[in-house]
């Protein structure tokens, strides 16, 4: 049964005094002029759903200017449950509770997932690296508290063998006393997140053949230390057969790590392992790093977007909240009715637009749409309907 996000009320964060929002549980439409605030309660809902935004803003940056704190808070509703997520800055810290009770971010996240789709993710398939692993794990870590916390202990283990390689007295005998333990962890992220990626890959293709029926889309994970015999066994039931391929990954890490510790030490940088590896996109088999056109990125991202929603339900047996920020203006009309096409009705939607023109009649005859910030000039392509 599905779990929807109710309420939304926010307190001095960022330019609201006082904002409160009522969700539908279909399409809800935010619509108003720039700098109103709609990506900032789209944040908020990010930040209440997957215990992070994807601003990454310090806490003070919470807060609006000359208050000295902030609260935001989000019910949930379904399965039989109320959930009320909260999250304060007070004294420049930041605290989630969960139903009252003091948590950390892992305590709000999972319960109901968030896909964003904002103009940022638009060039995703041409940017660095990282990018696309953190979107790899930014999603994974929604999906499991053990994803999560291999992310984080991985990358503090990167961050504390880098401030050690840059250490005078490190030596190699130093950094082999790291190596077992970056080794490990780093090959139980490189499983997890090759299981992850297959279960985006199979609905990502379809979705992409939809959206481009003439071309075939494809997507795979380059590890840093190279491929591996056993990683088909990421996904498998066997518990064996991904210990096996944990092993493999582990040993190959190790002998990478000895290889070119001499190079690491002269750079004062670990050089192999999931910070370093890539997520390889491709459009009729070639890579779209270098080849795909503006339009075949947008289909790109927007296949990888409805297969994140595809694994949440797969995963959770329920869709997630999907915030779609700014993005309808990024997209012609063709892939937006395509996009809008696989989650009509079935996915609680919070969309965000300055012009009501980018949606069809249809679209608007469903759903909620809400003025967010001052009067209506400046708001184009229709009148917004409150309702
Ligand atoms: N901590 C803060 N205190 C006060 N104002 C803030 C704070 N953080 C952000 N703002 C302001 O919030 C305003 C609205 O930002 P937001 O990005 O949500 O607008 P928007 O409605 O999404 O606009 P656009 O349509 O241009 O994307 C900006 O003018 C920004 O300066
Ligand atoms: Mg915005």
């Amino acid at each position: 049964m599905a779990i929807f996000a109710r309420d939304l009320s926010v307190r001095s964060y960022r330019n609201f005094e006082r904002y409160d929002l009522a969700l539908d549980e279909g399409v809800t439409v935010l619509v108003g002029r720039n700098a109103q605030g709609k990506t900032n309660l789209v944040e908020a809902l990010q930040l209440l759903t997957a215990g992070q935004s994807f601003r990454k803003p310090s806490p003070a940056e919470l807060v609006q200017t000359g208050e000295e704190g902030c609260s935001l808070s989000l019910r949930l509703e379904g399965d039989g449950r109320v959930l009320d997520h909260e999250l304060v800055v007070a004294s420049a810290r930041r605290s989630f509770r969960r139903n009252g009770k003091k948590c950390t971010a892992s305590g709000v996240r999972g319960a109901l997932p968030s896909v964003l789709f904002c103009p940022d993710d638009l060039d995703m398939v041409k940017r660095s690296a990282s990018v696309r692993r953190g979107a790899l794990d930014s999603f994974g870590m929604q999906m499991s508290e053990r994803y999560a916390q291999l992310v984080s202990a991985y990358e503090r283990t990167v961050e504390q063998r880098n401030n050690l390689l840059k250490e005078r007295f490190c030596t190699r005998d130093l950094l082999a006393a790291w190596n077992e333990s970056i080794a490990s962890t780093g090959a139980s992220l490189l499983v997890h997140r090759l299981a992850l990626l297959a279960r985006i890959r199979a609905h990502f293709v379809r979705a992409y053949a939809s959206i481009a029926p003439h071309e075939v889309a494809d997507m795979a994970y380059q590890p840093s230390i190279g491929d591996l015999e056993h990683a088909g066994a990421a996904t498998s039931a066997d518990e064996a057969a991904r210990a096996a391929l944990r092993l493999e990954a582990q040993e190959r890490f190790l002998a990478c790590l000895e290889e070119r510790a001499d190079e690491e030490l002269r750079r004062g940088l670990t050089l192999s392992g999931p910070h370093r590896d890539e997520i390889l996109l491709t459009v009729d088999g070639r890579d779209a790093r270098h080849f795909a056109s503006q339009g075949q990125q947008r289909s790109l991202v927007l296949a990888w977007k409805v297969a994140e929603v595809e694994v949440t339900r797969d995963i959770l047996g329920r869709p997630p909240l999907l915030l779609l920020d700014d993005v309808m203006s990024e997209l012609d009309a063709h892939r937006r009715e395509a996009f809008l096409g696989f989650i009509a009705g079935e996915v609680q939607t919070v969309i965000t637009t300055t012009n009501l023109g980018y949606f069809s009649d249809e679209i608007l005859s469903r759903a909620k749409v809400v003025r967010v910030g001052d009067g209506d000039d400046g708001v184009e392509g229709g009148v917004a309907r409150e309702t």
